[in-house]
């Protein structure tokens, strides 16, 4: 991925030297739909230097020890939006909104647990939020600029959920299918599944979709424009001392 996060000055003035806000490209969708894909699709086909991609999966709260021994037996409902901590999710991307930098949660889905160390983060041109329920909390939806759905088929992301969770994520077949049938899958249609009309494009088959993903990435450009930006070179000339990636 070129994801880039900066450090310093920031890059995000327009060649008037106006500071201008980034571009917040939010994605929603349910699990394994291909959100993390279109987004690294978006990122390498965005001719922008400075993109930072954040996940929701860095906001699920920390659970105490009763919630830690549900997770251990597949009972903890990591799709409610409770599993969330949307005030956190909230003040990050205000943040970063406005060119600042942030510290974020790493978060270890083998143990439920955020990780000691966390990730620095800085605003950028573009910024790309996904998760399952980014269009959920009325303030975060605000701030997306341009929201997208990734609409893949409940059969294409239980197989691959079943793939990811067994080989990365430590589970095992009984207890995927467990957790699948009676909190993620609910979950879809009852929370997730709603938000798609928020949606400013739906994008049926997730990463595939080559065509949905260059007119997300015009659309972004033109933006861009729009606000001042010149793309690629002039762009990253503009910038007072700023090395070029
Ligand atoms: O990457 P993806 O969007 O699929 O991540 C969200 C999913 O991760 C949720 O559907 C949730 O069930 C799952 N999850 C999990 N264990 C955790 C945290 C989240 O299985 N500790």
């Amino acid at each position: 991925t070129r994801t880039i996060y900066t450090a310093g000055r920031p890059p995000w003035y327009n060649s008037a030297g106006q500071q201008v806000e980034p571009f917040v490209i939010g994605i929603c969708g349910g699990s394994a739909s291909g959100k993390t894909t279109v987004a690294t699709k978006i990122i390498e086909s965005l001719d922008v230097p400075w993109v930072t991609l954040l996940s929701m999966d860095s906001f699920y709260k920390v659970l105490n020890e009763k919630q830690h021994d549900m997770a251990a037996c597949n009972e903890y409902n990591f799709d409610h939006p409770d599993a969330f901590d949307f005030e956190l999710l909230r003040t990050t991307l205000q943040r970063l909104k406005e060119g600042r930098k942030v510290e974020v949660p790493i978060y270890n889905f083998v143990t439920h647990s955020r990780e000691s160390r966390t990730k620095t983060m800085y605003g950028a041109n573009v910024i790309i939020f996904e998760g399952i329920l980014t269009f959920y909390n009325v303030d975060v939806l605000k701030m997306c600029d341009m929201k997208v759905f990734v609409d893949t088929d409940a059969d294409v992301r239980l197989a691959r959920r079943l793939r990811r969770d067994i080989s990365q994520r430590g589970r095992e077949l009984e207890g995927v299918l467990k957790q699948y049938s009676t909190m993620v899958q609910p979950a879809f249609y009852y929370y997730i599944a709603p938000l798609m009309v928020h949606a400013d494009i739906i994008v049926p088959r997730g990463g595939e979709n080559e065509v949905a993903i260059e007119l997300i990435v015009q659309h972004v450009h033109t933006q861009l424009q729009l606000r001042g930006f010149k793309l690629r070179e002039k762009l990253a000339h503009s910038y007072i001392g700023q090395p070029l990636p």
